[in-house]
């Protein structure tokens, strides 16, 4: 399976952070932020991806990542989203890359305490169709919202006033070969963009969609809360670990 990361778009809710850099090069405690989708993919065993960069200085996404050395990779693609087109525009780049393959698809600023390695290895064996990851929230009035019908999703409103559940549709999406001609059929939403919400639904009509409950915290970066909330949610992550290391090294000795 082939990943892609999706670093597009202008940061607009992070003005004026993101008046001279990309989003997604902003810190997350100790690192960029695009590294965690980077990462994500590289845990979940995923080695082929590329990087759809896109808005201000999409050209230091090169000079930080280059091949993907520290990530344990010998080579990384790159291609470039010109304007403002939404998530599912960006998605569209990629189909010479996935060349009919299924792929993995992760937001650049969306950000986990654990894996997605289950979710893909269950998609390797779907014969078809797409899979979501679900996340339950407080507040999922910001982010595509699943409905459920025990345990089959039935539709997603994107960023509903009164969310028919808590269930947030979170920025890592398995799709079949077929998600390019469904891309095609879009057509842009109120914010002027393409969203991945009526590619996920498309999908939903076709019968084909599956989901899986994502385990540990989720965030997204994409505004002055979120993104604050990221670096404190990391940073405790990683003093939990050199506790827990610390621990067992004295248990060790
Ligand atoms: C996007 C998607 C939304 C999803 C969210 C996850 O929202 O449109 O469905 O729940 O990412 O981070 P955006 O951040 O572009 O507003």
């Amino acid at each position: 399976m082939k990943g892609i990361v999706l670093a597009g778009g202008s940061g607009s809710r992070l003005y004026p952070l993101t008046k001279i850099t990309n989003k997604h090069l902003l810190p997350i405690y100790d690192k960029p932020m695009i590294y965690y989708p980077i990462q994500t993919l590289v845990e979940a065993g995923i080695r082929d991806i590329l990087l759809v960069a896109g808005g201000r200085n999409s050209g230091d996404f090169l000079r930080l990542l280059a091949n993907g050395k520290e990530f344990g990779l010998n080579h990384l693609n790159y291609t470039y989203q010109e304007g403002e087109g939404g998530i599912a525009d960006a998605l569209a780049l990629a189909e010479h890359f996935a060349d009919g393959e299924k792929i993995c698809v992760i937001l650049g600023d969306n950000i986990i305490e654990g894996t997605i390695r289950d979710a893909v290895e269950a998609f390797r064996h779907q014969p078809r169709g797409a899979k979501i990851m679900l996340k339950e929230v407080s507040d999922a009035e910001r982010f595509g919202v699943a409905e459920l019908d025990g345990d089959r999703i039935v539709g997603i409103e994107e960023k509903p006033q009164k969310p028919k559940s808590r269930y947030a549709v979170t920025g890592f999406y398995l799709y079949d070969g077929t998600v390019f001609e469904k891309v095609r059929k879009l057509v842009p939403s109120g914010r002027g963009e393409l969203e991945i919400t009526d590619v996920n639904n498309a999908y939903i009509r076709e019968g084909t969609m599956t989901f899986a409950h994502l385990e540990g915290w989720w965030t997204d970066a994409g505004t002055f809360d979120s993104l604050l909330r990221a670096s404190n949610l990391v940073a405790q992550s990683a003093a939990r670990e050199a506790k827990s290391e610390a621990r067992d090294a004295s248990s060790v000795a």
